[in-house]
Order: C-alpha cells, then sequence, then structure tokens
C-alpha cells in the first residue's frame, strides 16, 4: 500500500487536537443537560456559553444573535425558512446564486413550490462571481432576501460580498452568506461581510462534524420552521450537544490563528499543483480563478476523463479527490456549477482537489505523479 493521500478538505477536514481535547474534557464527568438547574446543568451551560461567545466574537455578533445547529445545512436551513417566514408580505421576491450549495437552492426551491415565495437565479460570469451592478438591475422594491455564498464548494470562487451587501441594504433586502468554505482561510464576520445571516460549519474547520452556527446581525426577524423549544432563543430545540460546540470553539480559536499562515500556505500549494499538472498533462483546463479562487482549492478537467472514473482510479491508489462536492461524487452527476459558468462539455468530467493545514509540496510532487499514471491508463484504448 502506498502513502495515503487526503485531498478533500472540502468534504471535511480531520478534528483538530484542541477539538479533541476540549471534547474529552466536557464529555466526561461533566455530562449535564445544559437546560437542567442542579450544577452539573450549570457547567454544562457555563461551558456552552463559553463556546457561544468564543463563535460570536470570532463572527462580530451578539452572543445572542448567535445560534447552533446540527450541521451546516440545518443552519441555512435555519436561516433560510427563518427568514422567509418572517418577511413582509410585500418583500417575497428571492434571489440566489445558482451555484450554492444544495443545502441554499433546495429550501428556497421548496419555499417557491410551496408558494411562500417568488425564487430568481441570479447569473454568474466565467468564473462563478455574481456582479454587483447586474444584482442592483435584478433588485425589485419587493425583494427581501438574497443569497450569495462566500467561497464556492466545487471551484472556490469567491464573491464580492461586500460590494453584494452594499447592494442589498440599499434595497433594503436581507443578504444571507453561507461561509462554510471560507473560514479559517479568508476574513469571514458579519461587519466585514455587511451580511445579515452568515453560516459557517465546524467539520470544515477542524471541528466535529455535526456543528453548525447561524449569526445573525442584530434586530434581524427569524421564526423558526424547527421544533421551537426552549433551547437557541427558540429557534432550535432539543438538548445541545455542549461537548461538541465547545470542541468547535477550541477548532475555531485554532484555526482563526494560523488563518494568514495558512492562507499563503495554500495559495502556493495551489500554484505548484496547478504547474505541474500543466507540466504533465497540457489538455488540463481549470474551473477554479487563480485570481479569485479561495486558497487551496483547485477544480480542473481533462477531456475524455470522466470525473468519478478519476476518483475511483485514484481510490486504488490511494489518494482521496473528488468529483465536484460530496454528494455530487456519490452520485456520480453532472456538476451543476459547471454547467452554470458554461462549462457544460465538462459537467462529468470535473475534479476537486482541496487541501489543508497538513498538506505538503511533497504530498502534491506524489498527487499529480498518480494523477498522471492515473490518466494514463484511464485513456488506453
Ligand atoms: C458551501 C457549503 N455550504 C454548506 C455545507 C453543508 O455543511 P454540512 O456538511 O455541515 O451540512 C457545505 C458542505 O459541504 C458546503 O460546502
Amino acid at each position: 500500500m502506498s502513502r495515503r493521500l487526503y485531498f478533500d478538505w472540502a468534504a471535511t477536514a480531520p478534528l483538530r487536537d484542541e477539538a479533541r481535547a476540549a471534547w474529552l474534557e466536557c464529555a466526561g464527568a461533566e455530562f449535564g443537560n445544559a437546560g437542567s438547574a442542579h450544577q452539573w446543568g450549570r457547567t454544562a451551560k457555563a461551558a456552552l456559553t463559553r463556546a457561544r461567545r468564543t463563535f460570536a466574537s470570532a463572527l462580530g455578533v451578539e452572543r445572542d444573535d448567535l445560534f447552533f445547529t446540527g450541521n451546516g445545512s440545518e443552519a441555512n436551513l435555519l436561516a433560510l425558512h427563518g427568514a422567509i417566514a418572517a418577511l413582509p408580505r410585500e418583500r417575497r421576491h428571492v434571489l440566489v446564486s445558482p451555484i450554492e450549495h444544495p443545502s441554499v437552492l433546495e429550501p428556497l426551491e421548496t419555499a417557491a413550490r410551496r408558494g411562500e415565495i417568488e425564487l430568481e437565479h441570479l447569473s454568474v460570469d466565467r468564473f462563478g462571481r455574481v456582479d454587483p451592478e447586474i444584482l442592483r438591475g435584478r433588485c425589485r422594491p419587493t425583494t427581501g432576501l438574497v443569497s450569495v455564498q462566500l467561497a464556492n464548494h466545487e471551484i472556490g470562487t469567491l464573491q464580492p460580498i461586500a460590494a453584494i451587501a452594499a447592494t442589498t441594504r440599499t434595497h433594503g433586502a436581507l443578504l444571507h452568506c453561507d461561509a462554510t468554505q471560507a473560514i479559517g482561510k479568508t476574513l469571514v464576520t458579519v461587519p466585514a461581510l455587511g451580511c445579515d445571516l452568515l453560516v459557517i460549519s465546524a467539520h470544515k474547520f477542524g471541528g466535529p462534524r455535526g456543528v453548525g452556527v447561524l449569526a445573525r446581525r442584530r434586530n434581524v426577524a427569524l421564526t423558526t420552521p424547527l421544533s421551537p423549544g426552549r433551547q437557541e432563543q427558540g429557534l432550535r430545540g432539543g438538548t445541545e450537544d455542549f461537548a461538541s460546540c465547545v470542541a468547535a470553539a477550541a477548532a475555531l480559536t485554532a484555526t482563526l490563528t494560523e488563518q494568514v499562515a495558512l492562507a499563503s500556505q495554500l495559495a502556493e500549494l495551489s500554484a505548484l499543483l496547478c504547474a505541474r499538472l500543466r507540466e504533465r498533462l497540457d489538455d488540463v483546463t481549470f474551473h477554479s480563478s487563480e485570481t479569485y479562487g479561495l486558497p487551496g482549492l483547485v477544480n480542473f478537467s481533462l477531456p475524455e476523463v470522466r470525473g468519478d472514473w478519476l476518483v475511483t482510479a485514484l481510490d486504488q491508489c490511494d489518494v482521496a479527490i473528488s468529483h465536484g462536492s460530496a454528494c455530487a461524487s456519490l452520485a456520480s452527476l453532472p456538476s451543476p456549477v459547471l454547467v452554470a459558468i458554461g462549462a457544460r462539455e465538462r459537467a462529468l468530467h470535473s475534479i476537486r482537489v482541496s487541501m489543508g493545514r497538513a498538506t505538503t509540496r511533497d504530498d502534491i510532487e506524489d498527487l499529480v505523479a498518480r494523477v498522471h499514471a492515473a490518466v494514463v491508463k484511464l485513456r488506453l484504448p
């Protein structure tokens, strides 16, 4: 067996040591229910409050505008259905970028099917960028909500969120921003982005799987679509998994300390990967942008090599990569993101390589050698 290479950090990242240690500390003797009145409960509640404070301060919101959920997908659902339910009747026009994660597109499509909103898709350019000027032209007096992610999960494109927010603010519409792929690699706060609702997910930055976070600008109305209960300010009922929230907070603190260094390390590794792929495979096409892309995410395609074939071939050589997002990978579907950026003919061929803090230059050299060998084999008549 060869050295295993993990290049699927955008799907999920390994748990950080800081997160594991924090979880173990909370998950032993401290097993109380944060809603209980006795000392076990108070200890759990205090730990949960500290974790909430860490996230709130990092994301630039008040502590009671920070909600823990079961994952990033649920945080998107809560943000979108929660905001829509609270929108005035005359403000039910919603705009969304066509390259959002399914956990954003699907709740909006459901709301549109139920007749709760009038949904329209924005156009994107060949890099997947939403032009704030085009958005300005698409906003109407009835537009109540706009949803644009910070970084794309398949091609890594970073959106000009601050400029988009200036437009939505002028039109009195809310801006929801899914920053799940961007956190830890670029600045993510509600004030810096100018959005009203911000979503992240802990497992993308070394926290445990199963913790999502929704941050809300002060006074943005949300009506829960979930079982309300008394937890999370009545937005999400159910006993809180405080140990996982504490572990997620520990991962966030460690991640933000490394952010600047990590972003430049990942940018260098991405450039090395692109250069080496160009040297070894002269018909490679890159779908991630070197100018607008998230550091550490490279998306490419090769003629006559289907993405799912290459994923399987590389898996057999101990390499983890992905064909688009994790959901698209499993289903071997054409990438909706590539279709939206005008690369329909390559939509079944795309490959996403995503890196993280443990990725090295040697890993890149090894990866390219194994990709090259796999491609040669796949192309044999
Ligand atoms: C951009 C984006 N949004 C949301 C999610 C959903 O996060 P989770 O896996 O925590 O549900 C993902 C996960 O891949 C993502 O990439």
